[in-house]
Formats: structure tokens, C-alpha cells, sequence
């Protein structure tokens, strides 16, 4: 099972940049066009929050019109700059449960997805409460032999990007303490910090995907600065089997071509053969 992640799409309406020069609508356009080229094709795309600007309802329009565009089955779930309310009205079509939070678990494929909604209205940090805990627990507690990535949108660790962790998830104690108990948790991805970040978490491994439209630079000093860098956009292509579970990959949206491979850099079928014959 291949799972393309995109991440911190940021999009406005066409035409609008997200600042001078930068035109987070063609970002995500050209992400898409890569994912749908990629061979083999993904399964599944999810995409960690931050899908809009400003969460507007045209900006959701946008988002809906690029992705009516791809052939594939599409995971929203919202960030920071989100609004649950106007994505939940843009896309009726998502599988959220009913209720306050933007929550789900998807059962279609041999891994489990399960998404979290780490938003706190208005603020820029996250918070996964005692209730979305519970939530999380009794649905973890549904399948608890089947591979289950869990997402959500602010990573549940320091980044050590001291300006971004400021805006971090507030104290993730209680969703270590769940995620701990569920041995069959093999990732938490999330979004928020613009750059691909890992680590562990509660036993299990945790990620951060790079974003489609910017990526922050990394300064690992100053709390009161941020860089949007002009490094590219990318995403990550997680590729699950069972024999290696899940491996993750960072693919960059623009391809830089290749270099004319050295004559003595041979595969490993090629040298064996030789040896063979010596
Ligand atoms: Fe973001
Ligand atoms: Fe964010």
C-alpha cells in the first residue's frame, strides 16, 4: 500500500499569491501532477492540515477544484489555518464522525488510517483534549492488530525549531499515554512545521512532511523569527509491505534530471554474475 502526504498547502484562489512571488495554488497543482505521475501510483493521498491561507470558502472552492483533478482517493483533515466549519461544508464527502472535531477512521486499506484533529479555534497551537483522547482510544481499541497510521496536524514533540514550537501542541502527555498503550500505532504523521522532521513518540515513530508551498528554515535559535525559504516543495510517499512495514520516502516536486551513471557502478545481480563467471 502506497500513501502519497502532502502537507501545509496554505492555497488561496488562483491568481492570489500567499506573498509576493509565492503562488501556493501552482504549488499544489504541480505536487498533484507529480503524485499522479508517480509509478507505481499511490493508493491513497492525505493531506495534514494547514490546507488553506485563511480557511475562506473560496479558498476551499480552490482546494476542491485542483483536487477533482486527481484520480485518487484524497484524506483532508485541518490545521491552524483551517475552518472546521467551512471544510467540513466543502467537502460533505470527507468520512468525518458527527461532532464538534474533524475526526475519522478509515478501514479500506491494509493500513488503518486514522485522523486527529489537533486545532485549537483561532489559536496557532494544537491540542489533542481528554476527550479526542478518548475518542482515540476507543477507536484504536476497535482494530488493535491491523497496521494503523494515526495523523494530525501539530507535531507531538520539540522540534527544536524554537519559533514553530512556540506554536507546538500543548501538552501531549495523554496522547503519549494512548498511543503507548497501542502497539499496532507504526507512524503519526503531521504537518505544521515546513520542513520533514523524525522522531520517536510514545514507542512508535513520528514524522513531519515537508509542505507544498514553503518550507521554514532551519534555525534552531531564535524564538521570535522565521524564515520561508525558498528551498523546494516536496512531499512523502509512505510505502507499506509486509515483510517491511512502513518506509517512508521524501520526493521533491520538481525533478532535476540525472547525471550519465559511472561504467563501473553496477547492480549487485551484475557483479554476481561476473563473480560467477571468474
Ligand atoms: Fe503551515
Ligand atoms: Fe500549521
Amino acid at each position: 500500500m502506497r500513501i502519497a502526504q502532502i502537507t501545509d498547502m496554505h492555497v488561496k484562489r488562483q491568481g492570489e499569491m500567499l506573498t509576493p512571488g509565492l503562488d501556493s495554488y501552482a504549488a499544489l497543482g504541480a505536487a498533484l501532477r507529480r503524485i499522479d505521475g508517480l509509478d507505481p501510483r499511490p493508493d491513497l493521498m492525505v493531506a495534514t492540515g494547514d490546507l488553506t491561507a485563511d480557511g475562506k470558502p473560496e479558498e476551499y472552492a480552490a482546494l476542491r477544484d485542483l483536487l477533482s483533478g486527481l484520480d485518487m482517493p484524497c484524506l483532508l483533515l485541518p490545521g491552524n489555518h483551517d475552518n472546521r466549519e467551512n471544510l467540513r461544508d466543502a467537502f460533505p464527502d470527507q468520512p468525518w464522525e458527527d461532532g464538534q472535531f474533524l475526526l475519522y477512521a478509515v478501514d479500506d486499506w491494509p493500513v488503518r488510517i486514522v485522523a486527529l484533529d489537533s486545532v485549537v479555534a483561532g489559536k496557532p497551537h494544537g491540542e489533542i483534549c481528554a476527550g479526542r483522547c478518548r475518542w482515540l482510544d476507543k477507536t484504536l481499541s476497535g482494530q488493535p492488530d491491523k497496521p494503523t497510521i494515526v495523523m494530525f496536524h501539530h507535531p507531538p514533540f520539540v522540534t527544536g525549531i524554537a519559533y514553530m514550537d512556540a506554536m507546538g501542541l500543548a501538552d501531549p502527555s495523554g496522547l503519549a499515554e494512548v498511543i503507548g498503550r497501542h502497539k499496532q500505532v507504526i507512524r503519526v504523521l503531521c504537518g505544521h512545521i515546513h520542513r520533514p522532521i523524525q522522531t520517536m513518540f510514545a514507542g512508535t515513530a513520528a514524522s513531519v512532511a515537508p509542505a507544498t508551498s514553503f518550507q521554514v528554515g532551519l534555525d534552531l535559535i531564535d524564538p521570535n523569527s522565521i524564515l520561508l525559504t525558498k528551498e523546494p516543495p516536496a512531499f512523502q510517499l509512505h510505502n507499506w509491505t509486509p515483510e517491511s512495514g512502513l518506509v517512508s520516502h521524501t520526493v521533491y516536486v520538481e525533478e532535476y534530471g540525472s547525471w550519465v551513471r559511472p561504467a563501473h557502478y553496477k547492480s549487485a545481480s551484475a557483479l554476481e554474475a561476473e563473480a560467477e563467471e571468474n
